[in-house]
């Protein structure tokens, strides 16, 4: 992947046992395109060597104040110019100390200081050091001056304790770098997406169920709130984890994900509904396990509410944007189906070639007619949906 591509990153490394994760986020962060220039502090370099972080990096890495291959020394000045973003993973307690008051007696602390860019920082650290009031009171005031803290999260320590402060995954921190980084399209918006599949229960262990993963609308959902938007994901059953900074909703059936939504929609400036619903519900659904010596079972099904419609047809409605899975005619149905639920925008696929996969192929209709998505991860073309609802939305609203 290429969505970091250009894009100047310095990787800040402090003294923790979690800067063997920061390996691993620089080989995503070169991946996917980016110049990675890593800075490490002395006691950094006590844990993983700056041999490795060259590796890794692509990069010489620098470590001092006063190295001379900075032309006028200042590498303070130098290395923090010109960078898009700062990434210190790991950030210890006592890095956060010094931020939180402006000192600057290293080379990684004295870049921050004098830095341009946004700053994000991963903390890690023992559950007390966390916990400290110090370190609370450090991370509020990093917070209030615009500093990005990402995590930390919670669970077994190096140390053999077990709490808040384990540094979050390589995966983690480079999703949120690329949230940092992209363009915000849609910000200030209130977006209201729908995933995965919905489940109606025949009897208490038995349902009906669709093959959908939620890959595809979890993806909107995280595109969206890469772009700046604020994002609310009501979510049938899958088996995926929330994207960052979203909010989710779980639900089971249709009827509660249509509830789910309507309970939002006020407050929603843009609906997205990717869920494949469940056209209907079983009306006579058993509260216990039905026996197979019951006989043959009749399943007595009634309609759902179609809540794309639902929302479409409201006062005030929000831009709506509708999926469809097609099997064949792809185009026809498309467009009919746009037409039928008064959408300015609906993004088609053909359900063979997308369900539970990573990648899809989609094609955009709305007014001025079709725009075809080339077949790239599931992530990329919501971006690239998410990019064209921006485009519309002033004309629209
Ligand atoms: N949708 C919805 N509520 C429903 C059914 C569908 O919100 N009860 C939304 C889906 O999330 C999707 C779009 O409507 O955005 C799909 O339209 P729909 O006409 O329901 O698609 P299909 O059920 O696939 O229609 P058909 O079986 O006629 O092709």
């Amino acid at each position: 992947m290429t969505e970091l591509a250009g894009k100047r990153i310095l990787l800040g490394l402090t003294g923790g046992i979690a800067a063997y994760k920061a390996g691993e986020l620089a080989r995503l962060f070169v991946r996917s395109g980016a110049d990675v220039q890593v800075v490490m502090t002395r006691a950094a370099c006590g844990f993983v060597t700056p041999a490795t972080m060259q590796a890794l990096s692509g990069k010489p890495v620098y470590t001092d104040m006063w190295d001379g291959r900075i032309p006028n020394n200042m590498g303070h000045i130098e290395l923090s110019r010109d960078r898009d973003l700062i990434v210190v993973a790991p950030a210890s307690a006592d890095f956060m100390a010094k931020l939180a008051n402006g000192l600057a007696d290293d080379l990684l602390s004295a870049l921050c200081l004098a830095r341009r860019s946004p700053l994000a920082v991963a903390p890690a650290m023992n559950v007390e050091m966390w916990n400290h009031p110090a370190t609370q009171r450090n991370a509020a005031q990093l917070r209030a001056d615009g500093v990005a803290i990402l995590g930390p999260a919670s669970g077994d320590q190096a140390c053999g304790e077990t709490g808040m402060g384990r540094m979050l995954e390589a995966a983690e921190i480079y999703a949120e770098a690329v949230r940092a980084l992209s363009p915000k399209v849609l910000e200030g918006k209130r977006v209201l997406v729908t995933a995965g599949p919905t489940y109606e229960p025949i009897d208490t262990v038995r349902g009906i169920t669709n093959q959908s993963s939620g890959k595809m609308g979890y993806a909107v959902a995280q595109a969206a709130a890469e772009a700046g938007a604020q994002v609310t994901l009501v979510s049938g059953r899958t088996a995926l984890p929330t994207p960052a900074a979203v909010e989710r909703v779980d639900v089971v059936t249709a009827r509660e994900m249509h509830d789910a939504v309507m309970a939002r929609v006020k407050r929603t400036d843009v609906f997205i509904a990717v869920a494949a619903v469940a056209d209907y519900h079983v009306v006579n659904a058993r509260g216990q396990k039905i026996k197979r010596s019951a006989g043959n079972p009749k399943i007595e099904l009634a309609p759902n509410p179609d809540i794309l419609g639902a929302v479409a047809a409201g006062k005030s409605a929000p831009f709506c944007v509708g999926f469809a899975a097609e099997t064949e005619n792809l185009k026809a149905y498309a467009q009919d189906k746009r037409h039928q639920k008064g959408i300015p925008l609906l993004a088609a696929n053909l359900a063979q070639e997308a369900f539970g996969r990573d990648d899809n192929a989609l094609t955009l209709f709305d007014d001025a007619g079709e725009h075809v998505l080339a077949r790239a991860p599931k992530i990329v073309l919501a971006r690239q949906l998410v990019a064209h609802i921006a485009r519309m939305l002033p004309k629209a609203r």
